[in-house]
């Protein structure tokens, strides 16, 4: 089993679509796929249809040891979702005095590890104590880079939590991959700054790279998954390429 956290501070650079649709790309191969919605604005949560009537439980209630996974899991037509909710913005306040406060999801996890492939963290735009129990519980972080000016931004300060946790709390973590999104071939920037990405981060980065796609931005409002929403559209296309190249290792 894998446990991969897409991951950056910043809003906006596609981790939420990129956790969804890789998720489901993943599934179409034939895998048994989890994906977590860390971000206490459930922006993954809210963007699938959930087969469940059991939404007052959530991954708060699995943090703070109120709910088991198996209770609060809910099913989407081809993989599984634990859902966060809003509650989940007062953790970073009411684990404070929980021992061991960035172990929580990794312990979690245990009791799922063997019914799934692939576990996708969506983490959420901070580094907060959220995003240090993705990191401690996943093994592969892949950093998502929206293909724009500044795109490199803040990525030092990422880097600095990513050695800290390395040292202290987990050993295997590894950087998979650096991910370009919202690419668009048209934009002589985007062109640039995708070759600044990779003059920097060299065999880091993975080929694929995902281009922006308006189906991307509308699937989610029809609580769809982008093979779903447009299975012909270069969202599904790419995500598809990049659930393989995520299969094959990087
Ligand atoms: N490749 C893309 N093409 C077009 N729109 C995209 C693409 N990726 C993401 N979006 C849209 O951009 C916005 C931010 O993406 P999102 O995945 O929510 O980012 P994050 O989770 O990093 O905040 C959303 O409205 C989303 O639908
Ligand atoms: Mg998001």
């Amino acid at each position: 089993m894998r446990k991969i956290a897409f991951t950056n501070q910043k809003g906006g650079v596609g981790k939420t679509t990129s956790t969804i649709n890789t998720g489901a790309g993943l599934a179409n191969l034939g895998y048994r796929v989890l994906l977590i919605d860390m971000d206490p604005q459930a922006n993954l949560t809210y963007s699938l249809k959930l087969h469940s009537n059991r939404l007052e439980k959530n991954l708060y209630h699995v943090l703070k040891s109120e709910a088991s996974i198996e209770e609060v899991v809910m099913k989407h037509t081809s993989f599984d979702i634990l859902p966060s909710s809003i509650e989940l913005s007062g953790a970073e306040m009411e684990l404070v005095n929980v021992p061991a406060r960035e172990l929580l999801l990794r312990d979690a996890l245990d009791e799922v590890k063997d019914r799934y492939d692939f576990i996708l963290i969506d983490c959420p735009p901070n580094l907060g104590i959220l995003t240090l129990n993705a990191f401690t519980a996943a093994d592969e972080l892949i950093i998502v880079l929206q293909s724009e000016y500044l795109a490199l931004h803040g990525l030092s300060k990422l880097m600095d939590v990513i050695q800290v946790v390395q040292r202290r709390l987990n050993k295997n973590l590894e950087v998979e991959g650096i991910l370009c999104t919202l690419y668009d071939n048209r934009k002589n920037l985007n062109r640039e700054v995708v070759g600044h990405i990779r003059d920097y981060f060299g065999a880091k980065v993975f080929n694929t790279v995902i281009r922006d796609n308006v189906a991307l931005a509308e699937a989610p409002s029809h609580h769809k998954t982008i093979f779903e929403y447009d299975g012909e559209s270069n969202g599904a296309k790419d995500y598809q390429m990049f659930a393989k190249e995520i299969r094959n290792g990087h």
